[in-house]
């Protein structure tokens, strides 16, 4: 089960990786589902809200995953077949620097770590890791960027394209005010992936 799947991107690697094995994407936002439901042939989606009971089967999901999205740790522990895991994927604080700064956007909250075992509540984190990678941006790749992370939502469009806009332009104005080839700004991806298990049993990885 994937938990705020988006678009299914995720959930549809996951089903490829695998041999047989169903797929079930939920996410508040009808438009994504509408997306979800075609990514993977063994992929079924529905619209759900993650804070109300889901319309799931108690221990039926053998891997519950939630990719930059809210979780909560009692439905997925409902959900979740004997001996079941939770993958948490959650931005550090490097994550889309410096872009996040420069552009004035929302950032990661310092404390996220804390309040993110708080929140798995019943399970145990047994393993974690760290990824980082550069990427190289251009205007839209920063646009889609952007468009995805919580700046988005509390944001106007307009004034974001604006910033955007003006960000992209601010290096590329020959002293003939000519613009030069279209700039590609350098920002890194910065998360972590954690495995929780529920705490009766959990096994920890060394
Ligand atoms: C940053 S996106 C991540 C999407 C996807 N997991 C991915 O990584 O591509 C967060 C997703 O969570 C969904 N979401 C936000 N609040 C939700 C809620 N209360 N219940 C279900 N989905 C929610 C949003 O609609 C959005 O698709």
């Amino acid at each position: 089960m994937d938990a705020g799947a988006g678009t299914g991107h995720y959930l549809a690697d996951v089903l490829q990786a695998v041999d047989g094995g169903i797929g079930v994407a939920f996410d508040v936002s009808k438009h994504a589902v509408r997306r979800a439901a075609r990514a993977h042939p063994r992929l079924g989606a529905f619209v759900a809200d993650v804070w109300r009971p889901l319309p799931i089967r108690s221990g039926v999901a053998d891997v519950v995953m939630d990719v930059f999205a809210p979780r909560n740790s009692a439905e997925f522990r409902r959900v979740l077949r004997p001996g079941g895991a939770v993958v948490v994927v959650t931005p550090a604080p490097a994550h889309l620097s410096p872009l996040v700064e420069d552009l004035g956007l929302l950032s990661v909250d310092e404390d996220k770590e804390r309040r993110l075992a708080r929140g798995m509540e019943g399970f145990t984190e047994v393993e974690r890791r760290s990824i980082t990678f550069d990427m190289e941006l251009d205007r839209d790749g920063i646009t889609e960027v952007v468009r995805m992370g919580p700046s988005a939502w509390h944001t106007d469009p307009a004034e974001l394209a604006g910033r955007i806009a003006g960000y992209i332009a601010r290096d590329t104005a020959t002293p003939s005010g000519a613009p030069t080839k279209p700039r590609k700004v350098k920002t890194q991806a910065a998360f972590h992936l954690s495995i929780f298990e529920t705490v009766s049993q959990a096994r920890i990885i060394p």
